[in-house]
């Protein structure tokens, strides 16, 4: 057996069963088991903490198609990834979309994955919800940051909501697990999150509440807007008592219980509360450059060896090459918002 060494020199864990398998090890000896893979930058909506009011999306032909991304991903489930998110912007949106979740479930099927899934803005939800379930999706993230029309409507330039809740309740109907994700945002809905706790809880819905990052030139200034989970905590407390949860995911999120509805509330909080040592997660976007930390600039160009016919096994050893940099974490802090500093490319071309 030919033992190899990734470029950090960290040793690679190894299975002692055929075929081989070989785990993601980064320098800092976390293990990289969770993908998410952003299928295309563009979306329906324009919530103002994510895009431009202009934005300008890539060229098709820079995408990689659902066939190069199918293979990207089941190389990554060759080298132990047990969760693949599929993102976007908002991954409903690329045509047919469906066919690579068909496709990628033949991973949940053999066991090799445990979870195959997505983060959606659920407005094509009505139209997608059961065919996502008969692919082997169970739970889905759906982004929901108020339940005010009209706040809603400004929030995302110009969207409806009510599709959007009719796509939660189809999604509901199918059996999905919901997942509503809220950003946090001072002065549109903070008052309003005692309400999203109650309305999730109602519906047997989890909610996680996220601090708002520095990603992309949004034209405003983010700092306004920004608050900490710590504040978002204190609000929820005047109505709903928070009991601590050992409940995980494999995501960011930090759980507690909501003691009057039996649900529970996330907390993802790159600022307040670092979770980056716990990290276990890389992204792909939809140029097939991979991402090493939502908050860093280093990346790999896995579309490059694909293009060139190369093997398998080639590209495995360009993800491993790029797991040997996986920088220590973020750098997001409040000083720097405040400053205006950030990471140049949108959360829609990451995929979050
Ligand atoms: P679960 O499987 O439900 O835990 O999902 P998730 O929280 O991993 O995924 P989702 O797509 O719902 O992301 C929720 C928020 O977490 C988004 O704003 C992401 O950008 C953010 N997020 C996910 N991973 C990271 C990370 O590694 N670092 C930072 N700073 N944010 C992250
Ligand atoms: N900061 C925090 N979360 C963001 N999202 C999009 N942009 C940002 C940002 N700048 C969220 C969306 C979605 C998830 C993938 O990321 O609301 O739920
Ligand atoms: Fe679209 Fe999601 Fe970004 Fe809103 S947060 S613009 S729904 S990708």
């Amino acid at each position: 057996m030919t033992r190899l060494e990734p470029g950090g020199g960290q040793p690679l864990q190894w299975v002692a069963s055929l075929p081989l398998v070989i785990a993601m090890l980064d320098p800092f000896g976390r293990t990289v088991s969770y993908l998410r893979v952003s299928v295309t930058d563009r979306c329906n909506y324009r919530c103002n903490y994510c895009m431009a009011e202009d934005m300008t999306f890539l060229p098709r032909k820079e995408l990689l198609s659902l066939e190069e991304l199918d293979r990207l991903c089941s190389v990554f489930v060759g080298l132990g990834v047990r969760k693949l998110r599929i993102t976007g912007g908002e991954p409903l949106v690329r045509r047919d979309i469906l066919s690579l979740f068909r496709n990628l479930s033949r991973h949940l099927d053999s066991g090799d994955l445990d979870e195959l899934t997505l983060t959606t803005n659920g407005t094509l939800l009505e139209k997608y919800a059961a065919d996502l379930a008969a692919c082997g999706v169970r739970r889905i993230n759906v982004s929901l940051d108020t339940l005010d029309p009209r706040r809603f409507q400004e929030l995302t330039r110009k969207g409806e909501l009510a599709p959007v809740l009719a796509g939660i309740a189809a999604a509901d109907k199918a059996g999905l697990q919901i997942k509503i994700n809220a950003v946090a945002l001072r002065g549109v809905n903070d008052q309003e999150l005692p309400q999203m706790v109650a309305w999730c809880g109602d519906r047997g819905f989890d909610l996680s509440l996220i601090e708002s990052m520095p990603m992309g030139e949004i034209g405003e200034l983010r700092a306004d807007h920004f608050m900490t989970l710590d504040e978002a905590k204190r609000t929820i407390e005047q109505r709903f008592q928070l009991l601590p949860s050992d409940y995980r995911t494999g995501g960011p999120a930090h759980y507690m219980r909501v003691a009057e509805t039996g649900g529970r509330v996330g907390f993802i909080t790159p600022f307040s509360h670092n979770f980056c040592e716990a990290c276990n997660r890389v992204r792909l976007t939809c140029t097939g450059t991979l991402y090493l930390c939502l908050g860093q600039d280093d990346a790999a160009d896995l579309r490059a060896p694909l293009r060139a016919g190369q093997s398998d096994e080639a590209v495995r050893d360009a993800i491993l090459e790029a797991i040997a940099r996986k920088p220590k974490g973020h750098d997001f802090d409040e000083q720097r918002l405040a400053d205006g500093a950030q990471v140049v490319r949108f959360m829609s071309h990451t995929g979050g």
